[in-house]
């Protein structure tokens, strides 16, 4: 706003008399229509140029009532008539709230001063739209937009952001700004991840007992599951700067108390190539990480930590079978990460689903070659068993598992110092080989406390069915899926079984 290139006043006079007509004249600058301490009511207009140079910004300021209500309205002006359109409809809608609320406010105003014969100080309207360029090149233009409204008591802020096509003045929604269909799932699991960390340092600052500390970090909890619930409306404040860090923000109550006002979490974009559209992989100058599937990027990610997020980690065992495909299709479209005891002779016969495991960023565990109890095996059976097993494993997938899963969870001493690596057993068994009805399975599978490992079988057709729905649950709980070697805290030693974390 450093160069003033055009300024139109306009004093609307309202109570004070025609006398003051004479003055307009003389009102040219914005200063002399601040000097105003009557009834009347003031706009003015400036637009002025910004940091960049195609852009220019129109403010349209409102004064009236004493000042009791007082309006600034700033918006940009572009090269392009149909961008400038769309903002001044946004902007008008804004002023028109103003307009609204600050009749009730004055009406409210002079209702108290008939009735006491006081003069209130907390019935104003002071509402604010500021924006700023948020990034900005030859074929695309994103602005950000705050909403400040006060009315005497609490102000509240609104943010927004709206993208454009600079060529075509087409407004660009956030949808078409992300390429994977699941974005507000993966927007969801970072917030989520970032909020707890944030509460997790506030909590530390707050000297108090332990069980203080625990009951905040349990009550933000839930109001961060609800408010970062993947749904369009908790995830319509998305900022991009030219920076290329993604802003989310969350309007004051939605995630946190309302002492913390708006809160806000910041992703790189470079963390997310997988979820960005052409469009602003263009912008930045990001690749698409053409590696992996997007699945992994949980599992990849250091920062999943389960001390803070509540994580449960499914598990299939037996397999791989003729359903381990629909599976796993499943679990890339919800990104969920898992974890598959199999079999050596099951993956002799279906090498492509180990490698499809792999590759889709799941976990692979050893569940031996052909499911014999081992506690009836001798030693030279037992290591057989596993042996085979994993260098079948390594030469299709050049993946040693880390863990093994007895047979029928069953072990002794002698088992346990033959395996000699983790034993990875369960803290929910569904028993899905029993195939129970169909409601009943998907509420055993879903009856997990925070870092549980449920146990589950993908060589039963009723069980794969259930497996979107018993995802979708587990989110709505507020679940992270992670794998088990995610779940359990590090270090984890060769002989020791784990049930859960
Ligand atoms: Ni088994």
């Amino acid at each position: 706003m450093k160069k003033i290139i055009l300024i139109i006043t306009i004093v609307l006079i309202s109570v004070a008399g025609l006398a003051l007509l004479s003055n307009q004249s003389s009102l040219t600058t914005t200063e002399t229509a601040k000097n105003n301490n009557s009834n009347e009511k003031t706009e003015t207009t400036v637009i002025s140029s910004s940091k960049y140079d195609d852009i220019n910004v129109k403010t349209i300021e409102l004064r009236e009532n004493e000042n009791r209500s007082l309006m600034s309205v700033s918006y940009p002006v572009t090269e392009n008539e149909k961008i400038n359109k769309n903002l001044e409809i946004t902007s008008q809608g804004f002023i028109d709230s103003f307009n609204e609320t600050a009749e009730k406010q004055e009406q409210l105003y002079q209702d108290y001063l008939t009735e006491t014969g006081t003069k209130s100080y907390t019935t104003v309207a002071d509402f604010t739209q500021h924006f700023d360029v948020t990034f900005a090149n030859e074929n695309y233009i994103s602005f950000v937009f705050d909403h400040y409204k006060n009315t005497g008591g609490t102000g509240s802020d609104t943010i927004f952001s709206k993208v454009f096509d600079r060529v075509s003045g087409e407004e660009i929604s956030l949808n078409e700004l992300f390429a994977d269909d699941n974005y507000l799932e993966k927007l969801s699991v970072i917030s989520r991840e970032k909020l707890y960390k944030k509460i997790e340092q506030k909590s530390k600052n707050l000297d108090g007992t332990q069980k203080a500390i625990t009951e905040y970090l349990e009550s933000n909890r839930e109001s961060i599951v609800i408010g970062t619930e993947p749904v369009q409306e908790n995830f319509d404040a998305l900022v991009i700067s030219d920076e290329g860090i993604l802003t989310i923000y969350f309007d004051k109550y939605q995630v946190l108390a309302g002492s913390e006002g708006i809160v806000s979490v910041e992703i790189s974009l470079e963390d997310i190539p997988e979820l960005l559209s052409p469009t602003l992989r263009d912008v930045f100058s990001i690749k698409k990480s053409t590696n992996k599937t997007p699945v992994l990027t949980q599992q990849q990610s250091p920062s999943v930590d389960c001390d803070f997020l509540k994580c449960v980690a499914l598990t299939f065992d037996d397999g791989p079978s003729i359903y381990t495909g629909t599976l796993l299709d499943t679990l890339a479209r919800e990104q969920v990460p898992a974890t598959f005891f199999v079999l050596g002779r099951s993956a002799k016969i279906q090498p492509d689903s180990i490698a499809r495991i792999v590759a889709e960023g799941h976990e692979l565990g050893n569940h031996t070659w052909d499911h014999k109890d081992l506690r009836t095996l001798s030693g030279i059976d037992i290591d057989a068993q596993l042996q085979k097993t994993d260098d079948l494993l390594y030469s299709i997938s050049q993946v040693k598992p880390l863990y093994v899963r007895p047979p029928y969870g069953a072990y002794n001493n002698d088992v346990l110092q033959h395996i000699n690596r983790p034993i990875i057993l369960w803290s929910v068994d569904p028993e899905d080989w029993k195939k129970p009805p169909r409601e009943e399975l998907i509420q055993r599978m879903t009856s997990s406390k925070s870092g549980g490992i449920i146990l589950a079988h993908d060589i039963h057709r009723s069980t794969i069915q259930v497996i979107p729905e018993v995802i979708s649950e587990l989110k709505r709980q507020g679940f992270t899926f992670v794998t088990v070697t995610d779940i359990l805290r590090q270090p984890i030693e060769p002989g020791m079984a784990y049930r859960h974390r």
